[in-house]
């Protein structure tokens, strides 16, 4: 896919989670909304946590992870709206500490500022979302106006099945206006 002028632009912001492997649903799901999709990658996650190559294609452009070298035009259009997802327990205490030393957390850092909607779907483990820190960190994110989905961990349900993750809630939280 080429680029496609008039229609809104997405960042999906993908961290380092085992999920990320499915991350084409949201891809898919966003281009049926009418969303062009450009995709930034934690380090992390691009090393292996997803088909970057797949996703690419998906788009129509490179993942970003690394930053741009000074003098290069800039690879995206503004967003429109931001995604996190999935967003990593690292991610979120990085990105509401302002801990802006990679791409993605620089970009999320930015988001709220530039006045586009921030959704994020976290993908955090109940021992890990224990720590007082992430707690800490969701209070001011949401306080900056991120719209959270649900935090999935990815255990199995009593039926032993794992639920799906529900890439979808990210565009309708985007849409809650
Ligand atoms: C296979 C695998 C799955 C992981 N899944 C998660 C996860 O679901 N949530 C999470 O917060 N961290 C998870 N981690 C740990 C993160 O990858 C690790 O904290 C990493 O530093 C996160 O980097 P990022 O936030 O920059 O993407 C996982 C690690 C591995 C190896």
């Amino acid at each position: 896919m080429t680029e496609q002028a008039g229609k809104p632009f997405l960042y999906v912001v993908v961290c380092a989670a085992g999920i990320a492997a499915d991350v084409g649903e949201l891809i898919t799901a966003a281009q049926q909304r009418d969303w062009e999709v450009g995709v930034i990658a934690t380090p992390v996650a691009a090393n292996g946590f997803f088909d970057t190559e797949a996703v690419g294609a998906q788009t129509g452009r490179p993942i970003r992870s690394a930053w741009r070298t000074p003098g290069d035009p800039r690879p995206f259009p503004p967003p429109d709206a931001v995604v996190a997802a999935p967003v990593t327990f690292n991610t979120v205490n990085k990105w509401a500490a302002g801990l802006a030393d990679t791409l993605a957390v620089a970009t999320l850092c930015e988001a709220c500022g530039l006045g586009v909607p921030v959704a994020a779907l976290p993908c955090v483990a109940d021992a890990l979302a224990t720590h007082p820190a992430y707690r800490d960190s969701l209070v001011r994110l949401r306080g900056m106006g991120v719209r959270f989905g649900e935090r999935y961990t990815g255990d199995p349900g009593e039926d032993g099945v794992r639920p799906e993750f529900g890439w979808e809630r990210a565009l309708d939280l985007l849409d809650r206006g």
